[in-house]
């Protein structure tokens, strides 16, 4: 298969393998403008959950140079925070405004990692019944931008934790293993987004990335179709469902 095809795997996923770092950045931000431009259209916001860790931060610093994106009418998520105050380094909000500083233009509805892991879940999640759009009783997010780790977690859902009960919450908190107890959006507000969007580089997430793919792997990524949504993969440095 030729890098920088797209094709469609097993319903629903899209995967789109990029040649190189521009192509790579490049279709994100095609997916993350037209998503911008339909949902504003459609109901006068764009509402964005943005992904933390270091994959996104080309993306966020290419669309910062892009003056027609509405920033004013982009309400800001996350998809998970440490609970580290916003000027930490290990912030995902503090990541996300050092490479694309114009999102203060929009509404910023980060998750405060300077409270306490619980007391955070708990306000984010009445932030979310509150200020976002709600459609089978839980907040429609128009794009979820989403990594991948090796293990399979995304956003701060982890393998051998709880992500899968049904706990009625649009947060939940997650401790062990991490150098800091994070908040997550749960997996039934990811999966009752419009459009997902992982974003995966590198040949060290190849082998996980093709058995999530192929539907293969019991890990929290794997979990992620949106029931009434579009589900997209954009690949780097690996060729997940190439020749093996
Ligand atoms: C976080 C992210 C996490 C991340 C993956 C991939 O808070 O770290 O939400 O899920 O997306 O761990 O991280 P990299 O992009 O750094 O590989």
């Amino acid at each position: 298969m030729e890098s920088g095809m797209a094709f469609s795997v097993s319903d629903p996923a899209q995967v789109h393998v990029a040649a190189d770092e521009k192509d790579f950045v490049t279709k994100a931000l095609e997916y993350i403008v037209a998503r911008a431009e339909t949902s504003v259209e459609e109901h006068g916001v764009f509402i964005w959950a943005l992904s933390g860790g270091t994959t996104p931060a080309p993306v966020y610093a290419r669309l910062q140079n892009v003056p027609s994106f509405p920033w004013e009418q982009t309400v800001f998520l996350w998809t998970d925070e440490r609970c580290v105050p916003p000027e930490h380094p290990d912030s995902n909000y503090g990541m996300a405004l050092r490479f694309m500083p114009n999102l203060q233009r929009g509404k910023v509805l980060r998750i405060e990692g300077e409270y306490p892991a619980k007391q955070a879940a708990e306000r984010y999640h009445e932030v979310l019944n509150s200020a976002i759009p709600q459609e089978h009783g839980l907040p429609v997010i128009d794009l979820v931008l989403l990594g991948v780790g090796e293990d399979g977690h995304t956003a701060s859902l982890f393998p051998g934790t709880e992500y899968l009960a049904s706990t009625g919450k649009n947060t939940l908190v997650h401790t062990a293993g991490t150098q800091h107890a994070r908040v997550s959006l749960s997996l039934p507000v990811i999966n009752n987004a419009e459009t997902c969007v992982f974003l995966a580089t590198g040949p060290a997430k190849e082998d996980i990335v093709r058995e999530i793919l192929l539907q293969r792997a019991d890990v929290p990524a794997r979990h992620v179709r949106p029931k009434n949504g579009t589900l997209v993969w954009i690949v780097k440095e690996m060729d997940p469902l190439g020749e093996q």
